[in-house]
């Protein structure tokens, strides 16, 4: 329930900032508390006078106010809201909130909280589009700010593309998402997982390595979904350009024997989810110095060796084996069949068999289709139609939590 909740909204500059006074009073409507602070840049746009008629509560502004510091410290105010919403949150803050700034009541207040931080971007196209802004929504995302827009359209500079502020109705659904997800029950609390994910290095010398081309969006979902019901995670990934789930704890390796170490070393453990693309093969012989073309003409050969297969070692580790052990299969024909088998060799619990044939895009693309095989025949297999990896990742956790009941 959101009603009783508290809010911490931040208004900064920009002309959307009128449409903000719409969210305040739809908040208002379903009894959520709010509290503003105006910075001043926002103050050029609505007045605290409204702001404050609309919050029904007093408007911070100063951060050297001797008022507000009596009343409320700009700390306290950071930690009694459940929810810190910047809209609209300029290119201006963004950036002071990704370097970590705090030269006004609002900066401070960011920089003081220990509270979920929304954003809801408003600025020019081009703005948007700049490499820093992209750097600090980047920086801000990685540490588990929650973004809400812009949308694209017409803008008010009289350009058009990206950097309107979402809609009143879009800001105010995330936030009431938002405070409904945190009240609901969290139905994997108590529950310990550790996931793989992305693809593994396998060194030929000091600068060169075998790879894949995994992306880890997978894994990385799955980890998040299952941290966002309560689980405590530990995501063992591989080299990926991603974002760390927020909440979750992440260990980084490079080579399948360093997976495998990270992924007994998180043991025991209710659940384990290989999805990591982990290389086959290794080097047998890793070159200790670079591997030189000396202009011969002789081509070294490259001898390989099998890596620890993680899922099959977990599956049999005996006692410490987690309750629930799920493996994926990647198959370009014959999927479920290939799959079922998978499923008897490596001794897991569930595959998720998806069809990695190039013309599908799934590897390294953001969309699956999943088959679920989970028993010897055919009849208890599952189909969760192609969406979104985050939306596989949600299914598979809505599926794990009805095995847990
Ligand atoms: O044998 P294959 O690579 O097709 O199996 C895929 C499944 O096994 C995936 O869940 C993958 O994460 C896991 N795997 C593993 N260690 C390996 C190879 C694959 O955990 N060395």
């Amino acid at each position: 329930m959101a009603a009783g909740k508290n809010i911490l909204l931040i208004i900064s500059g920009g002309i959307a900032a009128y449409k903000v006074l719409e969210v305040i009073r739809r908040l208002r409507d379903r009894e959520i508390n709010i509290r503003a602070i105006l910075t001043k840049g926002g103050e050029q746009f609505v007045t605290p006078l409204s702001v404050a008629a609309l919050t029904e509560n007093k408007v911070y502004q100063d951060l050297f106010s001797l008022t507000d510091e009596a009343e409320m410290g700009h700390i306290r105010l950071s930690r009694e809201a459940d929810l810190v919403l910047v809209a609209p949150a300029s290119a201006d803050i963004l950036a002071k909130m990704a370097t970590g700034q705090a030269g006004d009541l609002a900066t401070t207040a960011l920089l003081a909280t220990n509270k979920p931080v929304m954003i809801a971007p408003a600025m020019n196209v081009e703005m948007w589009n700049h490499p820093a802004t992209q750097a600090n929504i980047a920086t801000l995302e990685s540490r588990g700010v929650i973004r809400v827009g812009p949308s694209a359209g017409d803008l008010a500079c009289g350009e058009t593309g990206s950097g309107r502020l979402a809609e009143p109705a879009e800001i105010i659904a995330n936030v009431l998402d938002f405070l409904d997800g945190q009240s609901a029950p969290k139905p994997l609390a108590g529950k310990k997982a550790v996931v793989t994910s992305g693809p593994t290095h396998e060194p030929i010398d000091p600068v060169r390595y075998i790879a894949n081309r995994s992306s880890g969006k997978q894994g990385h979902a799955i980890a998040q979904a299952l941290c966002n019901a309560g689980a405590d995670v530990t995501l063992v990934s591989g080299p990926v350009s991603l974002p760390d789930p927020a909440g979750v704890k992440v260990v980084r390796i490079e080579t399948a024997r360093e997976m495998l170490a990270a992924v007994k070393n998180a043991l025991p453990a209710d659940i384990a989810i290989c999805a990591a693309a982990v290389a086959d093969w290794r080097t047998a012989d890793e070159a200790g110095q670079k591997l030189k073309k000396d202009g011969s003409g002789v081509i070294p050969d490259l001898r390989l060796s099998e890596n620890p297969d993680i899922l099959a070692t977990i599956s049999k580790a005996g006692a410490s084996r987690p309750g629930l052990v799920i493996g994926f299969a990647a198959e370009t024909e014959k999927v479920t069949e290939h799959a079922r088998a998978k499923r008897a060799r490596k001794g897991c619990d569930w595959i998720l068999a998806n069809d990695v044939a190039p013309e599908t895009g799934t590897f390294g693309g953001d969309q699956n289709e999943i088959f679920l095989i989970s028993g010897d025949d055919a009849t208890t297999d599952e189909h969760w139609s192609r969406q979104s990896k985050t939306g596989i990742a949600e299914v598979l956790c809505a599926r794990i939590i009805r095995h847990f009941s």
